[in-house]
């Protein structure tokens, strides 16, 4: 029997988590063989390593405590919005980023403290407001002056918030995931800035307790961070800044983003020369918390010749993972019997249009019908916009640990897909 592990591996294998490791040709994470869990619990299913997950956790919160101690991590619960996880993230002692109301409940559900919740969105409505000032949530983030009117109507007891700002900083990132733009929807610009600041320091309930910036998403370099960072210094001492997420994970073997060390080197280096000495940090990492600890199992379906390529199809695609077809994303892929390459195929899913493809060009040893095939780097953003085009079912959400897998989702049924039709 062979055993390695995969850190000692370039390719494929290595963009699996830490606890990966091919045995006896199969592939492994957090102990347990991919092929048994496809088999046990079906495909397409995503699979957590929650040993990675934690490990990732307690790693942003030590290290951003080391080097800024007056500091809090607050998981961008958008990347994964799963009620397990909630709980997993609360009992590694993070806060969450909740961007409206049913991720409240979610947080809610998985037995967050509310206190450590913050408030997210460009459009909250009136009981999304009245809902999280009725829970306690700890921040609130307004993002405009007619939500700012709002909330002073709603709020009956002392509440804090913070100012979202628009920092004119471009972040090199595809253009729908950039948020820190002049011109962006999101925050308020400086003279509304100076209108939200005027306003709160009259108000009898709210209590403005500092801003947030947040530039973008899957960004590969630390400059826009300090850039972000830079654009908000000038604007005053407060308590809180609240530097946002965005943090880019690496999905291949091309990608170079910045550890975690050298990101939170980056923000808390220039935190020092720029923002107040005692003042308390949080940042929202989505992404980068959660995306390497996951990968998705396929079964293939088929695999087929044209003019030109050759395709392999699987029994998911783009009703499972959005990355591809709306931002671009690339993958990595391999069987899960029979690691890394072969010949080159297009990995194509089930779905009716031929944008439905999840990666243009990746080597496969021998597919057949039937073979298991992971997707690593599965974890930020593939379940949360995952959908049931062509009456697709959303997958089930595993963990794997010490050689134990256990569902922590199970999938949608059909049953689920005709739950909400009102009898005629
Ligand atoms: N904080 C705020 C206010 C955000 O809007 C976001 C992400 C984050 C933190 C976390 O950013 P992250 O660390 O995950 O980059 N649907 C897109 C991603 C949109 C990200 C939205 N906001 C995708 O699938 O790639």
């Amino acid at each position: 029997m062979t055993c390695e592990t995969t850190s000692d591996r370039a390719g494929v294998a290595g963009l699996f988590p830490p606890s990966a490791a091919v045995v006896g040709g199969r592939l492994e994470v957090g102990g347990c063989a991919l092929s048994d869990v496809a088999e046990r619990f079906g495909t397409p299913t995503l699979v957590l390593d929650e040993a990675a997950l934690r490990a990732r956790a307690r790693r942003y919160v030590d290290g951003l405590a080391r080097r800024w101690p007056a500091s809090r991590v607050v998981w961008a619960s958008k990347s994964l919005p799963v009620t397990a996880i909630y709980r997993l993230m609360g009992e590694e002692g993070l806060g969450a980023d909740v961007a409206g109301g049913g991720e409240l409940e979610m947080a809610l559900a998985g037995a967050m403290d509310p206190a450590n919740l913050v408030l997210h969105g460009n459009a909250k409505t009136d009981a999304e407001l009245t809902r999280a000032l009725a829970v306690g949530v700890g921040l609130i983030v307004v993002d405009n002056l007619d939500e700012l009117d709002r909330l002073e109507r709603l709020a009956r007891g002392p509440q804090a918030v913070l100012l979202r700002v628009t920092p004119g900083v471009e972040a090199a990132t595809h253009e729908a995931i950039a948020t820190g733009h002049v011109d962006s929807k999101f925050g308020l610009s400086p003279r509304d800035l100076a209108e939200a600041r005027r306003r709160l320091a009259g108000h009898r309930h709210l209590r403005l307790e500092g801003l947030h910036v947040h530039v973008g998403s899957q960004i590969t370099s630390t400059a826009p961070f300090v850039a972000a960072l830079e654009a908000i210094a000038p604007l005053g001492d407060f308590p809180v800044y609240d530097l946002g997420g965005g943090l880019g994970a690496r999905y291949t073997d091309a990608d170079q983003p910045p550890s975690v060390e050298e990101y939170l080197d980056a923000l808390t280096g220039a935190a020092r020369t720029l923002l107040p000495a005692g003042a308390t940090m949080l940042i929202e990492p989505g992404r980068s918390m959660v995306a390497e600890a996951a990968c998705t199992l396929y079964r293939v379906v088929g695999v087929k010749r044209q003019a030109t390529r050759r395709f392999v199809a699987v029994d998911g695609g783009m009703a499972d993972n959005l990355e591809v077809s709306l931002y671009g994303q690339r993958f990595a892929a391999t069987l899960v019997d029979r690691v890394g390459g072969g010949d080159t195929y297009a990995l194509v899913g089930r779905h009716c249009e031929s944008g439905d493809q999840l990666i243009d060009a990746v080597a496969l040893d021998a597919p057949a019908p039937g073979d298991v095939l992971a997707v690593p780097v599965t974890g930020a953003y593939c379940l949360t916009m995952a959908n049931n085009y062509n009456g697709a079912l959303r997958p089930p959400v595993v963990f794997v640990r010490d050689g134990d897998a256990r569902a922590v989702v199970r999938r949608e049924t059909y049953a689920d897909l005709l739950a909400r039709d009102v009898p005629a």
